[in-house]
């Protein structure tokens, strides 16, 4: 139990069957909450489910692809028909791409704009009419190339961009009922950083040299202050974009 007061929360966690969104999925059914995790793949999901066996009667997989309109609705669909308030919206699927503008297929471009901002504006739009009346929250994982140019990936720093721009449009929109806010974290061991890593060519002592604590992050530590952000006793903070990065953009 961390007490973030979280007991009896539901939260939907899109991602939630890998890296980040899986570690918010652990620390807040410790902290006593029903989760529900969204992924595309079933064997994702599955393992997912096995790895928060202890907490089985209040995780479900809901399988289904929030970079479709349709994928986002299901989400919905499948939250009415198990509850009928959400307190909690994580949106953390998300994908990676590391290409040079001058190589970017338009499928490329469009694969990473659709999961990462139509996958959030979409589902926030599908999940906005099942919030509670107290307390809701919105919490938006963006990246650190969001908030300063990284080399080489020019369509992940603009989704992300977009994603930081949506998170304070709807901060405002949405207050003063539901409080929206966005992390963004810096490099952090998950499956998406070890392939980030194998196709790319640099190893992860070189990944972490730029770091002020002088390594990457760990999901739980991104998790931690997705947690915390959630909680009830967080009740004065929206359109906050927090850097979760050891000190990566201090500089
Ligand atoms: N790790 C980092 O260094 C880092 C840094 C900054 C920001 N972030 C952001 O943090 C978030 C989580 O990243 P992570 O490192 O935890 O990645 P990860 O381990 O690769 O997990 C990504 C999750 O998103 C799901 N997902 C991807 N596309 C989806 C879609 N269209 N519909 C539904 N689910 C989808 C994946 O499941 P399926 O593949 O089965 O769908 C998986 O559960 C992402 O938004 C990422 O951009 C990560």
């Amino acid at each position: 139990m961390n007490n973030y007061q979280l007991v009896g929360k539901v939260a939907v966690i899109s991602g939630g069957t890998s890296g980040i969104g899986l570690a918010v999925a652990e620390k807040m059914l410790c902290d006593g909450s029903e989760v529900f995790i969204v992924g595309r793949s079933e064997k994702r999901g599955q393992a997912a489910l096995a790895a928060l066996n202890k907490f089985a009667s209040r995780v479900t997989y809901i399988q289904s692809d929030v970079s479709t309109l349709n994928g986002c609705k299901k989400v919905a669909t499948v939250l009415k028909q198990n509850k009928s308030k959400v307190d909690i919206l994580i949106n953390s699927a998300g994908i990676y791409n590391e290409q040079r503008l001058e190589l970017v297929t338009e499928a490329e471009y469009n694969a990473v704009m659709d999961t990462n901002l139509k996958g959030t504006f979409f589902l926030c739009q599908s999940i906005i009419p099942l919030l509670s009346e107290e307390n809701a929250t919105i919490i938006n994982i963006a990246s650190d190339a969001a908030l300063e140019g990284n080399y080489g990936c020019p369509i992940y720093c603009a989704s992300k961009g977009a994603v930081v721009a949506l998170t304070r449009a709807l901060a405002l929109d949405l207050a003063p009922k539901v409080r929206v806010n966005c992390i963004c974290p810096g490099d952090v061991l998950t499956p998406m950083v070890q392939a980030q890593v194998s196709k790319g060519g640099y190893t992860l002592q070189e990944m972490a040299e730029p770091y002020p604590l002088g390594r990457i992050g760990r999901p739980e530590e991104i998790a931690h202050v997705i947690c915390s952000l959630s909680s009830p006793l967080n009740s004065y903070m929206t359109g906050a974009i927090i850097n979760v990065d050891g000190g990566l953009t201090a500089k």
